[in-house]
């Protein structure tokens, strides 16, 4: 268990003084929290929109150590960008980033904008981490909001609008900005939000550390369990994918790389036919590779995964089943643009998905 320390905070102080002494005690030493470079800033915050700090600090550290400024990330090669954002998820954010560095480093010399209001027009750049980078690394005062700072504030002044509906989002806002301490924005937000993250959890939080409990409506009237409340989310969609992995006689096999506006943009994976239901072979024999390799469709296919993979994503679940086309052919003797033939290692050299690297890792194929 953390123990957190808390006497010295005398009750009466003023929210945010109360905030940031509790900060100054406990906080994670985090590289992005020792400096007010904003490439630096907003590199981190888009990471960390992704993921959690444990999870996200390896990948903040290998873009920096990569690219150092902005200007290396501008000039970096767009497969590289994704190849390194990979596990992360929501490649949009990625692809954003990199556009957002080639825009700061071509048109703006290098220079972030410096306000709130300059930072939202960035690609990629929403109100949270225009916020974020505005307040850490210029001091506006301008309060953060993410789902930490939500939990908090719905806890301790007791608010049972949903934190996802357009009226707690106006609710939410004014209450942020009633306790910013306009002096401090950079270390108050921190501060808010690390209170979230590590005492004010969404389960189980450290209720009986908390220097705000005898103040906080949600512990004085039971109610920590039930706040925040979220609006439920519309029905997921579900997708069948049936990837073919076409193998020629020399070992190699084609990937192509998905283009499409749909999930997973510019990521490479395997020929792919989408269905209905979960297939059986039938409806693979569709795909137009089985034409343009002269393939019958008589021709076995091997299911390589014995179990469908689930895989969950924002709006919707991916079923995926993977299969096999032993080809007794030469790819090089056909024009099958845009699938590019590889080696069937040297597919580890391309962004895929998070389901293509979990295949990849739990099956070996064949030379
Ligand atoms: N989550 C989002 N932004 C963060 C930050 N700057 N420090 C720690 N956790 C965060």
């Amino acid at each position: 268990m953390i123990i957190f320390k808390v006497g010295i905070i005398p009750l009466t102080q003023h929210f945010s003084e109360n905030l940031i002494s509790w900060y100054q005690e406990n906080k994670r030493d985090l590289p992005w929290r020792n400096t007010k470079n904003p490439y630096k800033i907003w590199l981190s915050e888009i990471i960390l929109q992704q993921t959690q700090v444990k999870q996200g600090l390896p990948y903040y550290e290998k873009f920096i150590e990569a690219f150092p400024d902005v200007h290396q990330l501008a000039n970096a090669d767009e497969d590289q960008v994704m190849k390194m954002w990979q596990g992360l998820g929501y490649y949009s954010r990625a692809r954003n980033l990199h556009f957002t560095a080639k825009y700061i480093s071509n048109e703006c010399d290098g220079k972030f904008p410096n306000t709130y209001k300059e930072l939202l027009k960035l690609k990629g750049i929403g109100e949270y981490t225009a916020a974020a980078v505005a307040s850490f690394a210029y001091d506006e005062p301008v309060a953060v909001l993410d789902g930490n700072v939500y939990r908090v504030l719905s806890r301790y002044f007791g608010i049972d609008t949903p934190i996802n509906s357009k009226e707690g989002a106006k609710i939410f806002k004014s209450k942020a900005y009633e306790i910013l301490d306009e002096a401090k924005p950079a270390i108050h937000n921190q501060a808010i939000m690390e209170y979230g993250s590590l005492l004010c959890k969404p389960k189980s939080p450290d209720c009986m550390f908390c220097s705000f409990n005898s103040k906080c409506v949600a512990f004085q009237q039971n109610q920590i369990k039930s706040l925040p409340v979220k609006l439920k989310k519309l029905k997921r969609r579900k997708r069948y994918f049936n990837y073919i992995i076409f193998q020629s006689s020399g070992g190699e096999i084609l990937i192509n790389q998905r283009l499409g506006k749909d999930i997973w943009q510019k990521l490479y994976e395997f020929p792919l036919v989408e269905t209905q239901a979960t297939a059986t072979p039938k409806p693979i024999f569709d795909h137009e590779l089985f034409d343009k390799l002269n393939i019958s469709n008589e021709v076995k296919l091997k299911k390589l995964n014995p179990k469908t993979y689930k895989h969950v994503l924002t709006h919707q679940d991916i079923y995926a089943d993977f299969w096999a086309v032993q080809c007794a052919i030469e790819f090089k003797n056909f024009n099958l643009e845009p699938y590019k033939v590889v080696n069937s290692k040297s597919i580890r050299k391309f962004a895929v998905s998070i389901l293509i690297d979990k295949f990849l890792n739990e099956h070996i194929l064949e030379d």
